[in-house]
Order: structure tokens, then sequence, then C-alpha cells
């Protein structure tokens, strides 16, 4: 066999995702991760055809806020529009020649004027202004030309983008996550937003790599001791160690759960907060078990939850809360952006401290994130090795299973799968 070169273009060859149950195998062919035509038909097959995070609605709170945003490998940007107060995205694009309206990574305006020709567009995105109107006849109907939006929804805050006219409904898409995003949302009595302040960074590596990076439970212990040993010196008791699950919350989506150690500064103590924190953390758990009860009480502070809502969003709530995604830019180079959520009004002492615990364990020169990007890197590089044709993810496959296994990274390949299409079929050498 030989890894296809040119679009694959039927439904002939041998699948990309070759799932074996009796042999207990699950493999994934490596053009998957390299080929530029498997790239570009991910593009249109699967970035053109799903819900895509753009942002949060706290980022854009007051009239005429605005955030600009790459998604899907289009330029996009959101704006709390002026007149009608709703969350509006548009296409990054003059409606006029092409030029793009915001060049700004955000900011507050009133106005969007085109810095080519100075058409100007209002926040609703209608046209409001031509220079030297008396150019054109009386017939053309500027009316049709405002500013253009790809679909949007958005689910508590979370904002959403699609450019498939025909997609489900957001809630539909999100199916089992959103029970999970419920979660993140109620341990702050529906009242999350994002702490201003983006993580950006690249990595020379596959996008799906960090999908399956993302929601890892098998690679904590090897790839992150040092944090571990951190944490140990601090007080912290590992010797439980990390007992999780991994579930199927469909359409790709997958989310792995688990108790970890750590402190988690929306209702659970650890040594690493320092003595005079235990009272006040102590009192916000009481009062989500006066609201939510025990057990789901329980869920909210002690379980850790590493979520991936497919294709390319990740919502760690962890020792902190991470809002990250990430775009292809080509088959071995994606760039990653990463927010920290918190509860609005959270008293500032323990603001410090989620953001401290963000930042050391997932900020890019924290604890975790420079292992990963190593890692990812180096499996990049590894497939251009050549000679190995087939990633592994088989593990678990005859057992329940557990949070180190890989049942995770199967759900989310099998969507892959069942999006590409006859594009997920390799070509076998001489057809
Ligand atoms: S391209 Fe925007 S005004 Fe001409
Ligand atoms: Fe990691």
């Amino acid at each position: 066999m030989t890894l296809t070169e040119d679009a694959p273009a039927r439904l002939t060859g041998f699948p990309l995702v070759d799932e074996d149950p009796e042999h207990h195998s699950f493999r994934v062919h490596r053009s998957s991760m390299v080929s530029p035509e498997i790239f570009e038909q991910e593009r249109r097959r699967i970035f053109d055809r799903c819900w895509l995070y753009i942002g949060h609605e706290s980022e854009v709170s007051k009239p005429g806020d605005f955030v600009r945003r790459s998604v899907g490998g289009r330029a996009l940007f959101m704006v709390r529009a002026a007149k009608s107060g709703q969350v509006k995205v548009f296409h990054n694009s003059c409606t006029h020649r092409g030029a793009m309206i915001c060049r700004q990574a955000s900011g507050n305006s009133k106005t969007f004027p085109c810095f080519y020709h100075h058409w100007s567009f209002d926040s609703e995105g209608d046209l409001k202004g031509v220079p030297d109107r008396a150019g054109y006849g009386d017939n053309l109907d500027f009316s049709k030309l405002g500013l253009k939006s790809p679909k949007v929804q958005s689910y508590r805050g979370f904002v959403f983008v699609s450019y498939d006219p025909d997609i489900v409904d957001l809630v539909t898409y999100l199916a089992g996550a959103r029970e999970y995003l419920d979660l993140v949302i109620d341990s702050a009595d529906g009242e999350m937003e994002i702490v201003r302040g983006t993580n950006e960074y690249c990595m020379d590596a596959n996008w799906k790599l960090l999908c399956e990076n993302s929601i890892d439970g098998y690679h904590a212990v090897s790839v992150h001791d040092t944090y571990f040993k951190y944490l140990v010196a601090l007080g912290t008791d590992l010797k439980g160690g990390v007992k999780g699950t991994a579930r199927d919350l469909g359409n790709g989506h997958a989310v792995l759960e688990y108790s970890a150690p750590w402190g988690r500064p929306i209702a659970k103590w650890e040594p690493l907060f320092g003595e005079h924190a235990k009272e006040e953390i102590l009192a916000l758990r009481a009062d989500l078990v006066a609201k939510h009860g025990e057990e789901r009480a329980s869920r909210m502070a002690d379980t850790n939850r590493n979520m991936l809502i497919y294709p390319n969003l990740v919502v760690n709530d962890i020792m902190a809360v991470t809002v990250r995604t990430f775009m292809p830019l080509s088959p071995g180079r994606m760039d990653i952006t990463a927010w920290e959520m918190a509860p609005r009004g959270e008293l500032p002492q323990l603001r410090q401290r989620r953001l401290d615990s963000f930042l050391t364990f997932l900020g890019p020169a924290g604890f975790a994130t420079p292992d990963d990007v190593e890692a990812l890197e180096s499996c990049q590089q590894g497939f251009n090795s050549g000679g190995v044709e087939w990633n592994d993810i088989s593990r678990g496959m005859a057992r329940t299973p557990e949070g180190n296994d890989e049942h995770q990274m199967r759900v989310f390949w099998r969507r892959w799968a069942d999006q590409m299409g006859e594009a997920a079929y390799g070509r076998v050498e001489g057809r």
C-alpha cells in the first residue's frame, strides 16, 4: 500500500480508519496526518460542515465590542450589535472589493469603516456610508451590500458558527456534550465569563494530534511527570493515582472524566492554594451542595473533565477551566488559542488562584503545554520518517474502557471517517 497522494475520489482502496473488533485492533493511517489532499478534503468536508466555536458572548459584552477571529480557515469578526443587542458574526471582507473590515484583534467601535475606499458599516452589518455616492446609479440597492454572516448560534454564552446552511441546530449537534457544558456553567450560577487575555501559540503538528492529546489520559504520567512531582512537593497526595472513565457524547464529541488529586478553584481545596484559602473554598462548596444537591455538586467540585467538542473545541474543566480551539494551517501546522473561563464576580483572591492554576499547568510556558507541544511535534516528525504506515489506537478495546484507554480517540476518529466519506480511503498500489 502507499500513501494517497491524490484526492481519493471513490469508495475503493483501504479505509484510513481501520477497525477490527475481532482482533481488538483500531488503526489510523498516517497519511491522514501528512497528506495535503486529506487536509484539503478536511477543509471542505469537516470545517465547512460543522459548528465551530468562535468565542464567548462575554468577550463582547458592551455594544460595539468586537473580536477578530479566524475560524475554519476563514477570517471573521464577532460584534455586539448596538441596536439589536445581538451577538453578530461577519465575514471579514468588504462587500465592495474585498478588503478586511476588522483589522484589530479586539476593541469597541460604533462603525466599521473599510480602509481601502472607506465604505462604512455599522455594528448590525448594514452599509451606512459610501464616499462619493453620486458616482453610483439610483437603482443600485445599497441595502443588499451589508456585511455577510455565516450561520450563528450560541449555547449559554458559547458562540458557534457554521458555513453549512443545512446543518442541524447547535443543541442537536452538541448532543451529550451539552450536559457537560451545563456542569461548567451551572457551577457558577450560569454566570461564566472569559477572563480578558488570550494564550496564542502554534505547533508544527497535525491538528488531530491535539484532538487526541486533549482527551488522552494515557500520556499524563509519562509526559507530565514534572507537574506531578511539583504537586507532591507542595503536599498533594498522589498515591491514589488518577482514576476515570471516557464517554462517547455523540457526533464525535467525547469526554474524559476523572477524579484527580489537584485542587479546583470552583470548590476543591488543595495545599497549592494555601491554608488561608481553605475556609472560602469550603463555603463555595457548601453553596454548590445547597443549590445542586450532593451528587451534582461533587461532580462540579471534585471531578475533572477534559472534553472535546468535535472537531476542534476543547473545554478542560480541570485545575482551571480552559476553553481552547485550534485551526489547522497545513497538514503539519496549527494555530492554538486558549482562554481561561471563570465565574463572573469571583472573589479576587480566588480569581488569582485560578489564573495561577491555568498558567502553571496549561499556559504556553506552564508545566503541561510545552511538554505536549514537544510530544505532538515529535509525532509529526515521526510520521515524516516513513516506514510505519499506521497509528495504533486500540487500547481498551478488550475491556470496559478506562480513562487511560483510547476509547475517546476512537469516538473522534469514527466521526472523522464518517464525515470524510470517500476521502477517508487510501489507494491500493497498482489500481
Ligand atoms: S474594498 Fe472596502 S471600500 Fe473598497
Ligand atoms: Fe498533556
